[in-house]
């Protein structure tokens, strides 16, 4: 790290005390000048600092800004060798990540961007994706059998969910993938993955997530009633950085207790689903159904009119009342 990137790291680190021009000076082996210069560079950059006479600087304020040393030292305590990596512009994060990971990339590989020129969703639909909503691919090599793979993606809408509680922010979570607020979704999640055939196991898997950070004025018409964001629903805008730091401590946590399918609870509690009469349309064909609970592996556990249960692993199931 350089003298300012360790500068922002120290301020980050202070928690709301002031730390003094000459110990920072002292600490880095360098003239109080030199700090200062740095100082004024994070303010040029977007960063709030108060500097008092005496005491020296506070962080009131940091920008929303991709910085690989700010992330490094959000995810210091994390047992995953995480790698962010941050893209202005790219077509997909996850075209990107798949392409790194076929190219051996190691798991913990995180690409990151700013907009998405051709963002994929499920189902083979698009992903509407401009500047500033936060777009990531995340890079698994988990060693598990095939059928246990659904439970990573699920997994994931749970880490999510938990590191938006963290943010006082209470979203739903939609079978199979989407998290809600307040009705409308606000995230989607898309995994794609490359099998082994010899092996019959996966060689890795590719998790893209997509959340709507900020309002987009040109949504598309046909989206306004289904899609929102976090500021408009809750006046709140989070710092990219800081949110995927949070998504990735839990889903380390989470992808840990995987085998013994901890992070079930998380998702049972909070789906919106559940409860709910369904149109469900799988690849055996389409009907309605109670949704009744999940599998161990997040499988939609149905309800049928003549009494009988199906567990329902792929396609949609879409609440109707
Ligand atoms: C869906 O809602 O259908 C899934 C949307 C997934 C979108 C994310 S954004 C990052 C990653 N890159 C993509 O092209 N898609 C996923």
């Amino acid at each position: 790290m350089n003298l300012k990137d360790n500068i922002l790291a120290e301020l980050l680190h202070s928690e709301n005390r002031y730390l003094s021009g000459s110990q920072l000076a002292k600490k880095f082996n360098v003239s109080r000048t030199a700090i200062w210069k740095c100082i004024e560079q994070l303010k040029a950059e977007g960063c709030e600092i108060g500097a008092v006479t005496n005491r020296g600087y506070i962080l009131l304020s940091m920008p929303d800004i991709f910085s690989s040393n700010y992330m490094e030292t959000l995810l210091k305590d994390c047992q995953t060798k995480w790698n962010v990596q941050f893209l202005n512009e790219v077509d997909s994060t996850n075209t990107y990540a798949k392409r790194l990971a076929s190219q051996g990339a190691p798991a913990g590989t995180v690409i990151v961007a700013d907009k998405q020129t051709a963002g994929k969703g499920r189902l083979g639909k698009s992903f509407h994706s401009p500047s500033g909503g936060l777009y990531f691919s995340i890079i698994l090599r988990p060693d598990l059998p095939l059928k246990d793979m659904m439970s990573v993606t699920a997994c994931t809408a749970a880490a999510i969910h938990q590191a938006l509680s963290d943010n006082h922010i209470t979203a739903k979570i939609k079978w199979v993938n989407d998290l809600f607020l307040n009705g409308k979704k606000i995230c989607g999640i898309l995994s794609e993955g490359s099998f082994n055939a010899e092996l019959l196991s996966m060689d890795f898997l590719v998790i893209g997530i997509g959340i709507n950070i900020h309002p987009d004025p040109n949504l598309p018409e046909e989206l306004k009633p289904i899609v929102t964001d976090i500021q408009t629903e809750t006046g709140q805008i989070l710092r990219r950085c800081d949110l995927i730091a949070q998504i990735l401590k839990h889903l380390e946590t989470l992808l840990d207790g995987l085998e013994k399918h901890t992070y079930l609870p998380i998702y049972t509690k909070n789906s919106c689903t559940l409860g709910h009469r369904v149109h469900v349309k799988a690849e055996h064909g389409e009907c309605d159904a109670l949704a009744v609970g999940f599998a161990e592996d997040a499988g939609l556990i149905v309800r049928l009119d003549d009494g009988t249960q199906e567990i329902i692993r792929t396609g949609t199931a879409q609440i109707i009342d």
